[in-house]
């Protein structure tokens, strides 16, 4: 195990629901630790382009259409393992199959509108905190 950091996003449907406190309270409580964080309205291209790797899946546009619907906070998590702790203390992507206790399970509408991202690996950890914040942001 490393110390590691992961890009995680607070989707529209949570954000509308005030949902943040609760959300982020879970991931401090299972040891993980804010290095950045920022409240943004993803434009059109914005979304395209972070969802990049999903353009070929059938819900890209769903998906895109829905991230812009409210504004999402997007924030850098730093802990042990943070990647597979964070996607733990998510659930799986449905949330009708995510573990009890998980956020997804919790608070999650649906599998689209389903409260939280979550960096899946090392290299599009890299990529997405890039793609939201410069070095010079990320105060650990
Ligand atoms: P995320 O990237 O948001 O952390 O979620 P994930 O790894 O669990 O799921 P992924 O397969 O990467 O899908 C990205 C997001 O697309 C939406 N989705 N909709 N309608 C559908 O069948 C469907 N499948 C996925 C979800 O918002 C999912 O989190
Ligand atoms: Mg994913």
């Amino acid at each position: 195990m490393a110390i590691e950091r992961t890009l995680s996003i607070i989707k529209p449907d949570a954000t509308r629901r005030n949902l943040t406190g609760q959300i982020n309270a879970r991931l401090e409580e299972a040891g993980l630790s804010f290095v950045a964080q920022k409240r943004v309205r993803l434009t059109p291209e914005q979304a395209e382009a972070f969802y990049d790797v999903h353009k070929e899946r059938a819900f890209f546009e769903d998906l895109c259409n829905f991230m812009i619907t409210g504004p999402v906070v997007v924030q850098v998590l730093e802990g042990e393992d943070a990647i597979a702790k964070n996607r733990e203390i998510m659930g799986a992507t449905n949330p009708a199959n995510a573990d009890a206790g998980t956020i997804r399970k919790d608070f999650a509408e649906s599998i689209e509108a389903n409260s939280v991202h979550g960096s899946d690996a090392p290299d599009t950890a890299a990529r997405e905190i890039a793609f939201f914040f410069s070095e010079l942001e990320l105060v650990g």
